[in-house]
């Protein structure tokens, strides 16, 4: 990692063809692209692959959110390009071991421990620490965020309390440049960045001011 947070940008699109055309216009601006969990069901390894031909330069993360078969998962993912993968954190340990393993066997490679719709997060993560996690996602998942759901000030407490516990950060969910400055105060290593991005007029030029926003 470096000194500054990386910005990650979320490709959750049901087919690949708009996810190249998005990744074309914007992967110079960000540090990480991210092939979104609803486009590694969509289009498979396939999308890794070529994502990661398309965009050498940038970090990729295979958003798999992986809930069995880690090792088996892990290994395909990073055989397809990936340097990041994901585990569900509602996997049991067995399979959050087998991922990690899996990962710390290639040079650069890293699993992530993906915490969507997990509520007892710090009793959790004692256990993956013990096990040599590093890295996680806090992740405030897309239905929960549309519905019931916005960020407040026990997330920030909990993110404070993993960070304390020695895990590195990446944060999620229907972030906007709005909610960058709720996050001050806190060493975030990514932001991940989706709709917020593509939905707009000029992506590019978005990622750019998520950068800006960032980096302050
Ligand atoms: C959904 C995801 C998304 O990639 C994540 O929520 C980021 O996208 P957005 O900024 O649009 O919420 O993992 O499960
Ligand atoms: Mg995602």
């Amino acid at each position: 990692m470096t000194d500054k947070p990386y910005l990650q940008l979320a490709l959750d699109y049901f087919d690949l063809a708009p996810a190249l055309a998005m990744a074309q216009i914007v992967h110079r601006e960000v540090d990480i692209i991210e092939i979104g969990t609803p486009l590694t069901k969509a289009a498979g390894m396939l999308a890794v692959k070529t994502i990661r031909e398309m965009c050498p330069d940038n970090l990729i993360l295979a958003d798999i959110k992986s809930p069995d078969v880690g090792g088996g998962e892990a290994k395909m993912a990073f055989d397809a390009g990936a340097d990041w993968m994901t585990v569900l954190g509602a996997a049991p340990l067995d399979t959050v071991k087998l991922a990690l393993e899996e990962a710390n066997s290639r040079p650069g490679k890293e699993m992530f421990i993906e915490l969507t719709g997990i509520r007892d997060i710090i009793t959790r993560a004692r256990d993956w620490r013990g096990i040599g996690v590093e890295r996680m996602v806090y992740h405030r998942g897309w239905d929960e965020g549309n519905l019931s759901r916005s960020w407040d000030a026990q997330d920030k407490d909990t993110i404070q309390e993993l960070i304390q516990m020695g895990f590195e950060i990446s944060v999620a969910g229907g972030l906007g440049l709005d909610m960058i400055p709720f996050f001050e105060g806190l060493d975030i290593s990514v932001f991940i960045i989706g709709r917020a991005i593509r939905e707009t007029p000029d992506p590019a030029a978005t990622a750019r001011k998520f950068q800006e926003a960032i980096n302050k």
